[in-house]
Protein backbone atom coordinates (compact mmCIF):
# COMPACT_ATOMS: atom_id res chain seq x y z
CA UNK A 1 0.00 0.00 0.00
CA UNK A 2 1.59 3.31 -0.93
CA UNK A 3 1.78 6.23 1.79
CA UNK A 4 -1.15 8.20 -0.11
CA UNK A 5 -3.26 5.22 0.92
CA UNK A 6 -2.32 4.87 4.18
CA UNK A 7 -3.18 8.40 4.69
CA UNK A 8 -6.79 7.93 3.28
CA UNK A 9 -7.46 5.11 5.60
CA UNK A 10 -6.21 7.06 8.60
CA UNK A 11 -8.36 10.01 7.78
CA UNK A 12 -11.31 7.96 7.42
CA UNK A 13 -13.36 9.50 10.56
CA UNK A 14 -14.54 12.72 9.37
CA UNK A 15 -18.12 13.81 9.18
CA UNK A 16 -20.28 11.76 7.13
CA UNK A 17 -21.96 14.01 3.91
CA UNK A 18 -23.77 12.50 1.28
CA UNK A 19 -23.73 14.05 -2.07
CA UNK A 20 -26.52 14.24 -4.30
CA UNK A 21 -25.22 14.78 -8.41
CA UNK A 22 -21.78 14.65 -6.89
CA UNK A 23 -20.30 13.47 -10.50
CA UNK A 24 -21.37 16.83 -11.85
CA UNK A 25 -19.41 20.16 -12.37
CA UNK A 26 -20.58 22.02 -9.05
CA UNK A 27 -20.56 18.40 -7.49
CA UNK A 28 -17.43 17.12 -8.15
CA UNK A 29 -15.38 20.70 -7.05
CA UNK A 30 -17.18 19.86 -3.92
CA UNK A 31 -16.57 16.62 -3.33
CA UNK A 32 -13.02 17.88 -3.74
CA UNK A 33 -13.41 20.42 -1.31
CA UNK A 34 -15.47 18.30 1.36
CA UNK A 35 -12.41 15.94 0.91
CA UNK A 36 -9.61 18.40 1.75
CA UNK A 37 -12.61 19.80 5.03
CA UNK A 38 -11.53 16.57 6.36
CA UNK A 39 -15.05 14.75 5.55
CA UNK A 40 -16.01 11.21 4.30
CA UNK A 41 -18.37 11.57 1.38
CA UNK A 42 -21.38 9.71 -0.56
CA UNK A 43 -21.85 10.78 -3.80
CA UNK A 44 -25.29 9.55 -5.10
CA UNK A 45 -25.81 10.30 -9.29
CA UNK A 46 -27.49 8.82 -11.64
CA UNK A 47 -24.75 9.81 -14.29
CA UNK A 48 -27.52 11.80 -16.61
CA UNK A 49 -25.11 14.29 -16.98
CA UNK A 50 -22.13 13.59 -14.33
CA UNK A 51 -19.42 11.76 -14.73
CA UNK A 52 -17.00 9.11 -12.92
CA UNK A 53 -13.71 11.28 -14.61
CA UNK A 54 -14.42 13.97 -12.64
CA UNK A 55 -14.33 12.17 -9.21
CA UNK A 56 -11.00 10.14 -10.77
CA UNK A 57 -9.12 11.36 -7.97
CA UNK A 58 -10.99 9.78 -5.57
CA UNK A 59 -11.34 6.41 -7.15
CA UNK A 60 -10.21 3.27 -4.86
CA UNK A 61 -10.37 6.24 -1.50
CA UNK A 62 -12.25 4.42 1.13
CA UNK A 63 -13.51 8.28 2.28
CA UNK A 64 -15.67 8.32 -0.64
CA UNK A 65 -18.36 6.18 -1.88
CA UNK A 66 -20.18 6.37 -5.46
CA UNK A 67 -23.73 4.96 -5.38
CA UNK A 68 -25.58 5.23 -8.64
CA UNK A 69 -29.39 6.29 -8.01
CA UNK A 70 -31.81 8.12 -9.55
CA UNK A 71 -33.40 10.37 -6.83
CA UNK A 72 -36.49 10.32 -8.31
CA UNK A 73 -37.13 6.95 -6.99
CA UNK A 74 -35.73 6.98 -3.06
CA UNK A 75 -32.77 7.53 -1.72
CA UNK A 76 -33.35 4.73 1.38
CA UNK A 77 -32.47 1.95 -0.49
CA UNK A 78 -29.57 2.61 -1.90
CA UNK A 79 -27.99 4.38 1.47
CA UNK A 80 -29.14 1.69 3.95
CA UNK A 81 -26.19 -0.96 3.20
CA UNK A 82 -23.39 2.09 2.67
CA UNK A 83 -24.53 3.75 6.30
CA UNK A 84 -24.93 0.06 7.95
CA UNK A 85 -21.06 0.18 7.21
CA UNK A 86 -19.83 4.06 7.13
CA UNK A 87 -22.40 4.87 9.59
CA UNK A 88 -25.34 7.94 9.97
CA UNK A 89 -25.44 10.71 7.15
CA UNK A 90 -24.75 13.99 9.20
CA UNK A 91 -25.49 16.34 6.32
CA UNK A 92 -26.64 16.57 3.04
CA UNK A 93 -25.70 18.96 -0.11
CA UNK A 94 -28.53 18.03 -2.39
CA UNK A 95 -27.33 19.44 -6.16
CA UNK A 96 -28.95 16.44 -8.69
CA UNK A 97 -31.30 17.88 -10.88
CA UNK A 98 -31.95 18.36 -14.44
CA UNK A 99 -30.24 21.75 -15.02
CA UNK A 100 -31.22 23.13 -18.38
CA UNK A 101 -34.21 25.93 -18.36
CA UNK A 102 -34.87 25.41 -21.66
CA UNK A 103 -35.21 21.53 -21.10
CA UNK A 104 -38.04 22.44 -18.42
CA UNK A 105 -40.17 24.31 -20.93
CA UNK A 106 -40.50 21.69 -23.06
CA UNK A 107 -40.49 18.85 -20.80
CA UNK A 108 -42.07 20.19 -17.41
CA UNK A 109 -43.28 17.22 -15.72
CA UNK A 110 -39.50 15.68 -16.22
CA UNK A 111 -38.13 18.84 -14.25
CA UNK A 112 -41.14 18.27 -11.72
CA UNK A 113 -39.91 14.60 -10.90
CA UNK A 114 -36.14 14.97 -9.96
CA UNK A 115 -36.53 18.46 -9.40
CA UNK A 116 -39.29 19.06 -7.24
CA UNK A 117 -40.25 15.43 -5.95
CA UNK A 118 -36.43 14.52 -6.10
CA UNK A 119 -35.91 17.12 -3.42
CA UNK A 120 -38.65 15.59 -1.55
CA UNK A 121 -37.47 12.74 -1.68
CA UNK A 122 -34.15 13.55 -0.10
CA UNK A 123 -36.04 15.63 2.75
CA UNK A 124 -37.85 12.97 3.90
CA UNK A 125 -34.69 10.51 3.63
CA UNK A 126 -33.28 13.33 6.03
CA UNK A 127 -35.75 13.75 8.59
CA UNK A 128 -36.44 9.87 8.75
CA UNK A 129 -32.67 9.38 9.39
CA UNK A 130 -32.03 12.72 11.56
CA UNK A 131 -29.72 14.11 8.94
CA UNK A 132 -28.25 17.80 10.86
CA UNK A 133 -28.41 19.68 7.88
CA UNK A 134 -29.62 19.94 4.02
CA UNK A 135 -27.80 22.42 1.82
CA UNK A 136 -30.27 22.61 -1.39
CA UNK A 137 -28.79 24.17 -5.09
CA UNK A 138 -31.12 26.81 -5.82
CA UNK A 139 -30.66 29.63 -8.69
CA UNK A 140 -31.65 32.69 -9.76
CA UNK A 141 -33.94 31.49 -12.02
CA UNK A 142 -36.63 31.80 -8.85
CA UNK A 143 -36.47 35.51 -9.33
CA UNK A 144 -38.07 35.00 -13.27
CA UNK A 145 -38.00 38.71 -14.54
CA UNK A 146 -36.51 40.67 -12.00
CA UNK A 147 -37.89 43.88 -10.86
CA UNK A 148 -34.69 45.46 -9.09
CA UNK A 149 -30.89 45.14 -10.00
CA UNK A 150 -28.98 43.62 -8.23
CA UNK A 151 -31.39 41.50 -7.18
CA UNK A 152 -31.96 40.96 -3.13
CA UNK A 153 -33.26 37.57 -1.72
CA UNK A 154 -36.57 39.20 -0.33
CA UNK A 155 -37.48 40.39 -4.35
CA UNK A 156 -41.00 39.38 -5.90
CA UNK A 157 -40.32 35.59 -7.16
CA UNK A 158 -41.95 35.22 -10.42
CA UNK A 159 -40.21 32.59 -12.12
CA UNK A 160 -40.63 32.16 -15.91
CA UNK A 161 -39.78 28.31 -16.17
CA UNK A 162 -40.57 25.08 -14.22
CA UNK A 163 -37.13 24.91 -13.59
CA UNK A 164 -37.29 27.99 -11.57
CA UNK A 165 -40.66 26.94 -10.26
CA UNK A 166 -39.56 23.51 -9.13
CA UNK A 167 -36.89 25.09 -7.70
CA UNK A 168 -38.77 28.03 -5.61
CA UNK A 169 -40.59 24.91 -4.53
CA UNK A 170 -37.93 23.45 -3.31
CA UNK A 171 -36.84 26.26 -1.04
CA UNK A 172 -40.58 26.63 -0.06
CA UNK A 173 -40.07 22.54 1.03
CA UNK A 174 -36.76 23.19 2.82
CA UNK A 175 -38.45 25.71 4.82
CA UNK A 176 -41.12 23.16 5.87
CA UNK A 177 -38.57 20.40 6.65
CA UNK A 178 -37.09 23.40 8.90
CA UNK A 179 -40.09 24.54 10.83
CA UNK A 180 -41.71 21.36 10.90
CA UNK A 181 -39.29 18.40 11.21
CA UNK A 182 -36.17 20.47 12.26
CA UNK A 183 -33.87 19.33 9.64
CA UNK A 184 -31.96 22.36 9.42
CA UNK A 185 -31.85 23.74 5.91
CA UNK A 186 -29.99 26.84 3.86
CA UNK A 187 -31.02 27.13 0.00
CA UNK A 188 -28.20 28.91 -1.77
CA UNK A 189 -29.50 30.42 -5.12
CA UNK A 190 -26.46 30.18 -7.49
CA UNK A 191 -26.33 32.79 -10.29
CA UNK A 192 -24.61 31.36 -13.80
CA UNK A 193 -21.86 29.28 -12.58
CA UNK A 194 -18.63 28.36 -15.02
CA UNK A 195 -15.39 26.84 -14.85
CA UNK A 196 -13.87 23.39 -15.46
CA UNK A 197 -15.66 19.78 -16.45
CA UNK A 198 -18.49 22.09 -17.23
CA UNK A 199 -19.38 20.02 -20.16
CA UNK A 200 -19.77 22.00 -23.40
CA UNK A 201 -21.04 19.03 -25.59
CA UNK A 202 -24.74 19.48 -25.01
CA UNK A 203 -26.65 22.12 -26.93
CA UNK A 204 -28.30 23.07 -23.29
CA UNK A 205 -24.46 23.59 -21.65
CA UNK A 206 -24.01 26.55 -19.79
CA UNK A 207 -22.97 29.23 -22.58
CA UNK A 208 -19.69 29.91 -21.51
CA UNK A 209 -18.53 25.86 -21.93
CA UNK A 210 -20.27 26.35 -25.67
CA UNK A 211 -18.07 29.58 -26.26
CA UNK A 212 -14.96 28.21 -25.36
CA UNK A 213 -15.47 25.26 -27.03
CA UNK A 214 -16.59 26.69 -29.86
CA UNK A 215 -13.61 29.54 -29.95
CA UNK A 216 -11.11 26.98 -29.71
CA UNK A 217 -12.54 24.99 -32.78
CA UNK A 218 -12.62 28.35 -34.35
CA UNK A 219 -16.35 27.68 -34.99
CA UNK A 220 -18.95 30.74 -34.91
CA UNK A 221 -20.52 31.65 -31.47
CA UNK A 222 -24.24 31.64 -31.98
CA UNK A 223 -25.98 34.03 -29.22
CA UNK A 224 -29.53 33.76 -28.71
CA UNK A 225 -31.72 37.48 -28.94
CA UNK A 226 -30.05 40.61 -29.12
CA UNK A 227 -26.96 39.52 -26.65
CA UNK A 228 -27.57 42.16 -24.46
CA UNK A 229 -29.15 40.22 -21.88
CA UNK A 230 -27.20 39.84 -18.39
CA UNK A 231 -25.86 36.87 -16.62
CA UNK A 232 -23.43 37.35 -13.59
CA UNK A 233 -21.22 34.95 -14.13
CA UNK A 234 -19.40 32.91 -10.54
CA UNK A 235 -16.43 30.37 -10.45
CA UNK A 236 -17.50 27.00 -9.49
CA UNK A 237 -13.99 27.45 -7.05
CA UNK A 238 -15.89 30.28 -4.79
CA UNK A 239 -19.73 28.50 -5.44
CA UNK A 240 -17.91 25.05 -3.96
CA UNK A 241 -16.60 26.76 -1.29
CA UNK A 242 -19.78 28.64 -0.06
CA UNK A 243 -21.46 25.21 -0.53
CA UNK A 244 -18.72 23.15 1.97
CA UNK A 245 -18.80 26.27 4.40
CA UNK A 246 -22.87 26.14 4.46
CA UNK A 247 -22.83 22.48 4.63
CA UNK A 248 -20.48 22.61 7.95
CA UNK A 249 -21.63 25.69 9.57
CA UNK A 250 -24.55 25.73 11.45
CA UNK A 251 -25.56 29.34 10.35
CA UNK A 252 -28.13 30.00 7.84
CA UNK A 253 -30.82 27.62 8.92
CA UNK A 254 -34.03 28.54 6.73
CA UNK A 255 -32.26 31.34 4.57
CA UNK A 256 -31.75 31.47 1.13
CA UNK A 257 -28.91 33.00 -0.13
CA UNK A 258 -27.43 34.57 -3.76
CA UNK A 259 -24.44 33.51 -4.65
CA UNK A 260 -22.94 35.62 -7.28
CA UNK A 261 -20.67 37.71 -7.93
CA UNK A 262 -22.45 41.44 -8.30
CA UNK A 263 -21.33 41.70 -11.88
CA UNK A 264 -23.60 41.88 -14.67
CA UNK A 265 -21.89 40.87 -17.81
CA UNK A 266 -23.97 40.97 -21.68
CA UNK A 267 -23.80 38.12 -23.39
CA UNK A 268 -22.04 40.25 -26.39
CA UNK A 269 -19.23 41.47 -24.16
CA UNK A 270 -19.12 37.62 -22.77
CA UNK A 271 -18.38 36.12 -26.60
CA UNK A 272 -16.13 39.01 -27.32
CA UNK A 273 -14.19 38.25 -24.22
CA UNK A 274 -14.08 34.47 -24.98
CA UNK A 275 -12.68 34.89 -28.60
CA UNK A 276 -10.18 37.65 -27.11
CA UNK A 277 -8.81 35.16 -24.98
CA UNK A 278 -8.52 31.97 -27.18
CA UNK A 279 -6.96 34.69 -29.96
CA UNK A 280 -9.53 33.00 -31.98
CA UNK A 281 -11.13 33.87 -35.60
CA UNK A 282 -14.75 32.97 -34.64
CA UNK A 283 -17.63 34.82 -35.93
CA UNK A 284 -20.66 35.72 -33.78
CA UNK A 285 -23.97 35.18 -35.23
CA UNK A 286 -27.76 35.72 -33.87
CA UNK A 287 -30.61 33.31 -33.57
CA UNK A 288 -33.97 33.72 -31.99
CA UNK A 289 -34.13 34.50 -28.27
CA UNK A 290 -34.93 31.80 -25.52
CA UNK A 291 -38.62 31.18 -24.04
CA UNK A 292 -38.42 31.71 -20.84
CA UNK A 293 -35.58 33.82 -20.71
CA UNK A 294 -34.66 36.23 -18.27
CA UNK A 295 -33.29 39.57 -19.60
CA UNK A 296 -31.32 40.88 -16.30
CA UNK A 297 -29.29 38.95 -14.13
CA UNK A 298 -26.95 40.49 -11.22
CA UNK A 299 -27.08 39.21 -7.51
CA UNK A 300 -27.30 41.11 -4.37
CA UNK A 301 -24.05 39.58 -2.00
CA UNK A 302 -24.66 40.75 1.18
CA UNK A 303 -26.44 38.67 2.83
CA UNK A 304 -24.00 35.25 1.71
CA UNK A 305 -21.38 38.18 3.34
CA UNK A 306 -23.44 38.08 6.41
CA UNK A 307 -24.35 35.05 6.87
CA UNK A 308 -21.18 33.15 5.60
CA UNK A 309 -18.50 35.52 5.14
CA UNK A 310 -18.48 34.88 1.37
CA UNK A 311 -17.43 37.26 -1.40
CA UNK A 312 -16.29 35.55 -4.58
CA UNK A 313 -13.23 35.70 -5.31
CA UNK A 314 -12.09 34.96 -9.03
CA UNK A 315 -12.69 37.69 -11.54
CA UNK A 316 -14.27 36.84 -14.92
CA UNK A 317 -10.75 37.36 -16.54
CA UNK A 318 -9.32 34.90 -14.32
CA UNK A 319 -11.97 32.44 -14.27
CA UNK A 320 -12.30 32.60 -17.87
CA UNK A 321 -8.12 31.81 -18.51
CA UNK A 322 -9.07 29.01 -16.25
CA UNK A 323 -11.44 27.55 -17.68
CA UNK A 324 -10.39 27.77 -21.19
CA UNK A 325 -6.31 26.29 -19.89
CA UNK A 326 -8.51 23.15 -18.46
CA UNK A 327 -10.27 22.98 -21.89
CA UNK A 328 -7.46 22.86 -23.98
CA UNK A 329 -5.84 20.15 -21.28
CA UNK A 330 -3.67 22.36 -19.71
CA UNK A 331 -2.25 20.63 -16.55
CA UNK A 332 -2.01 22.73 -13.20
CA UNK A 333 -4.68 24.71 -13.29
CA UNK A 334 -8.27 22.44 -12.24
CA UNK A 335 -7.98 24.51 -9.51
CA UNK A 336 -10.78 24.64 -7.24
CA UNK A 337 -10.43 28.37 -5.97
P1 LIG B 1 -24.50 19.00 -13.67
O1 LIG B 1 -25.45 18.53 -14.73
O2 LIG B 1 -23.06 18.90 -13.94
O3 LIG B 1 -24.80 18.30 -12.29
C1 LIG B 1 -26.03 17.68 -11.98
C2 LIG B 1 -25.71 16.29 -11.44
O4 LIG B 1 -26.94 15.68 -11.02
C3 LIG B 1 -25.10 15.39 -12.50
O5 LIG B 1 -24.02 14.69 -11.96
C4 LIG B 1 -26.24 14.46 -12.89
O6 LIG B 1 -25.79 13.20 -13.36
C5 LIG B 1 -27.00 14.37 -11.57
N1 LIG B 1 -28.42 14.03 -11.72
C6 LIG B 1 -29.31 14.58 -12.58
N2 LIG B 1 -30.52 14.01 -12.41
C7 LIG B 1 -30.38 13.10 -11.41
C8 LIG B 1 -31.26 12.18 -10.77
N3 LIG B 1 -32.55 12.09 -11.16
N4 LIG B 1 -30.79 11.40 -9.80
C9 LIG B 1 -29.47 11.47 -9.42
N5 LIG B 1 -28.60 12.30 -9.98
C10 LIG B 1 -29.05 13.11 -10.97
O7 LIG B 1 -24.92 20.51 -13.36
P2 LIG B 1 -24.35 21.57 -12.32
O8 LIG B 1 -24.21 22.83 -13.08
O9 LIG B 1 -23.21 21.01 -11.58
O10 LIG B 1 -25.61 21.76 -11.34
C11 LIG B 1 -25.60 21.35 -9.98
C12 LIG B 1 -26.80 22.00 -9.29
O11 LIG B 1 -26.65 23.43 -9.29
C13 LIG B 1 -28.15 21.73 -9.93
O12 LIG B 1 -29.11 21.57 -8.91
C14 LIG B 1 -28.44 22.99 -10.71
O13 LIG B 1 -29.83 23.19 -10.89
C15 LIG B 1 -27.84 24.02 -9.78
N6 LIG B 1 -27.50 25.28 -10.45
C16 LIG B 1 -26.52 25.30 -11.39
C17 LIG B 1 -26.20 26.52 -11.98
C18 LIG B 1 -25.14 26.63 -13.03
O14 LIG B 1 -24.96 27.74 -13.54
N7 LIG B 1 -24.41 25.58 -13.37
C19 LIG B 1 -26.88 27.68 -11.60
C20 LIG B 1 -27.90 27.58 -10.66
C21 LIG B 1 -28.19 26.38 -10.06
C1 LIG C 1 -28.20 28.94 -16.02
C2 LIG C 1 -28.10 27.48 -15.59
C3 LIG C 1 -29.26 27.13 -14.71
C4 LIG C 1 -29.27 28.12 -13.56
C5 LIG C 1 -29.33 29.56 -14.06
C6 LIG C 1 -29.19 30.55 -12.91
C7 LIG C 1 -26.94 26.09 -17.18
C8 LIG C 1 -27.04 25.19 -18.34
N1 LIG C 1 -28.09 26.62 -16.77
O1 LIG C 1 -29.34 29.16 -16.86
O2 LIG C 1 -29.09 25.81 -14.21
O3 LIG C 1 -30.31 27.87 -12.69
O4 LIG C 1 -28.23 29.80 -14.92
O5 LIG C 1 -29.16 31.85 -13.41
O6 LIG C 1 -25.87 26.33 -16.65
N2 LIG C 1 -26.75 31.67 -24.70
C9 LIG C 1 -26.35 32.07 -25.96
N3 LIG C 1 -25.74 31.15 -26.76
C10 LIG C 1 -25.50 29.86 -26.37
C11 LIG C 1 -25.92 29.46 -25.07
C12 LIG C 1 -26.55 30.38 -24.27
O7 LIG C 1 -26.56 33.22 -26.35
O8 LIG C 1 -24.90 29.09 -27.14
C13 LIG C 1 -27.37 32.66 -23.81
C14 LIG C 1 -28.73 32.25 -23.29
O9 LIG C 1 -29.74 32.61 -24.19
C15 LIG C 1 -28.78 33.06 -21.98
C16 LIG C 1 -27.32 33.08 -21.52
O10 LIG C 1 -26.53 32.79 -22.66
O11 LIG C 1 -29.18 34.38 -22.23
C17 LIG C 1 -27.02 32.06 -20.43
O12 LIG C 1 -27.53 30.82 -20.88
P1 LIG C 1 -27.20 29.46 -20.09
O13 LIG C 1 -25.75 29.34 -19.86
O14 LIG C 1 -27.91 28.37 -20.81
O15 LIG C 1 -27.81 29.74 -18.65
P2 LIG C 1 -29.22 30.20 -18.06
O16 LIG C 1 -30.33 29.96 -19.00
O17 LIG C 1 -29.01 31.59 -17.54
Amino acid sequence: MSATQTDHRSDATGPLVAVTGGAGFIGSHTVDRLIEAGCRVIVLDDFSTGKRENLATWAGDERVEILTVNIADGIFAALAPVTARMGPISRIIHLAAQTAVIHSIANPLDDVRVNYAGTVQVLEYARASGVDKVVFASSAAVYGDVTESPVGENAPKKPVSPYGIDKLGSENFLYYYSTVHRVAATALRFFNVYGPRQDPKSPYSGVISIFADRAMAETPLTIFGDGEQTRDFVYVGDVSRIVVDACLSDAGDREAVNVGTGKETTINELARTVIELCGANSTITHAEARPGEILRSLAAVDRADTIFNFRAQVPLAEGLRATLDWARGWPGLNKTA
